[in-house]
């Protein structure tokens, strides 16, 4: 009996798989099943959070070292689609310095993944967005930085 419901399991993981593969792609389902750079940086340099129209959040933090990003993560309550999406976008931000991140976009994570199912490609605008919300605490704490050696500097 326990064989046997263990079978079946089995089977069901298995076609599940199958067909997650076949509608989402090999890229996105190898990330789906190892999503890396999950979890929260503390102390994060750049740290982003935007709640979907679909009521998902996704949070991006980045940890600069000399002006580039030397590590990311993503924090996602969403779905599949957005924990890969928030994987790529973290990915993406790697070793990067504003200026590159900018051009992280929505559809570049889209075209890494060889694209996603129309109802799931607002995620990676999603994940793009937080990026990119990031990037601006970031560089908005950058400012504060800068003013305030300025202001050290006139006393
Ligand atoms: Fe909301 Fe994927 S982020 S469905």
């Amino acid at each position: 009996m326990s064989k046997d419901f263990d079978d079946f399991v089995e089977r069901l993981q298995d076609q599940i798989f199958k067909e997650t593969r076949a509608v989402y792609g090999d890229i996105a389902f190898q990330r789906w099943l190892n999503p890396l750079y999950a979890g929260r940086i503390n102390n994060a340099d750049g740290y982003g959070r935007v709640i979907g129209s679909c009521g998902d959040t996704m949070e991006i933090f980045l940890k600069f070292e000399n002006g580039k990003v030397k590590n990311a993560s993503f924090q996602t309550d969403g779905c599949g689609s957005s924990t890969v999406c928030g994987s790529f976008a973290a990915e993406q931000s790697l070793g990067k310095g504003p200026d590159k991140i900018l051009n992280i976009t929505g559809e570049g994570i889209l075209e890494r993944l060889g694209g996603l199912p129309e109802e799931d490609e607002h995620c990676a605008f999603l994940s793009a967005d937080a990026l990119q919300e990031a990037l601006n605490d970031y560089m908005v704490k950058q400012q504060k930085k800068l003013k305030k050696r300025r202001l050290q500097k006139d006393y």
